[in-house]
């Protein structure tokens, strides 16, 4: 008798908290029927499910189409293949950031950390690396030398891109903009005075300023013919 009690007492306890636990509250969900129908299952990108197995590539994620470029990225495409031709063809590539104060000084700050323990900080080849013959520099003595100072700055690009000789890629630590910058600060160092700095950028403002007081001036012509007799 006393023992059929206990298991009373034990069963209704464990009905209550059976049931208390259903409630959701707080942090707790509770229990919930079903939960594939709330919460949709997360599939895993690089590979698929084993029962279906129908996915191409053998994942769950699609690849974008051939030729996507991702938003703001555009200037990631670079058009010439890391091969001797590639580079010859190289000479023929130029950029549109222009060539101002700021990205010069910008450019002189990327170099001072991705490139001076090989070229040095005014670039006379003897950075660390160099200077400690473990790995022999290049040809021409420092960017003074008539080989930097004549060297088109797509060639620049393409060996920063990829690299060239014992020089490996540096595509990982600079991207296309901060590229152009260095290079900038490279033939600022190489050509000095005689490298041209454009004001560009001014004249564009200057442009802009100048057409939108006309525009300005057209407007106030539109709202005021009478004006004009
Ligand atoms: C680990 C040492 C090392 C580092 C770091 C390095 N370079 Fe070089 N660089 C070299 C060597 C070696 C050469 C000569 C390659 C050859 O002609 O075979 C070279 C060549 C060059 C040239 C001549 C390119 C040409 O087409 O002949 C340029 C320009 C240049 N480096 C720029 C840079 C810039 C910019 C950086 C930093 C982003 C950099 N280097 C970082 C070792 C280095």
């Amino acid at each position: 008798m006393r023992l059929r009690n206990k298991t009373t007492i034990l069963l209704v306890g464990l009905l209550m908290a059976g049931l208390s636990s259903c409630v959701s509250s707080g942090d707790n969900p509770g229990i919930e029927y079903a939960p594939n129908m709330y919460i949709s299952q997360a599939y895993e990108p690089y590979s698929q499910e084993k029962l279906f197995e129908i996915n191409p590539n053998g994942m769950t994620m699609r690849e974008p189409v051939n030729g996507t470029v991702a938003r703001g990225q555009l200037d990631y495409i670079y058009p010439h293949p890391n091969t001797g031709a590639g580079y010859e063809a190289s000479a023929s590539f130029t950029s549109n950031i222009p060539i101002t104060e700021s990205n010069v000084k910008e450019g002189e700050r990327l170099y001072n950390y991705a490139c001076w323990h090989c070229h040095g900080k005014k670039g006379a080849n003897d950075g660390p690396i160099f200077k400690s013959g473990k790995m022999p520099g290049p040809s021409w003595p420092n960017v003074q030398a008539d080989y930097i100072k004549n060297i088109p700055m797509g060639k620049m690009y393409h060996t920063i891109t990829y690299g060239k000789g014992l020089m490996g890629s540096h595509a990982a630590i600079l991207n296309p903009t901060e590229r152009w910058k260095v290079i900038y600060h490279i033939k600022s160092m190489s050509l000095g005075e005689e490298f041209e700095i454009s004001s560009d950028v001014v004249e564009v403002e200057e442009m802009q300023e100048g057409a939108e007081e006309e525009v300005m001036a057209e407007a106030t012509q539109e709202e005021h013919p009478a004006e004009e007799h």
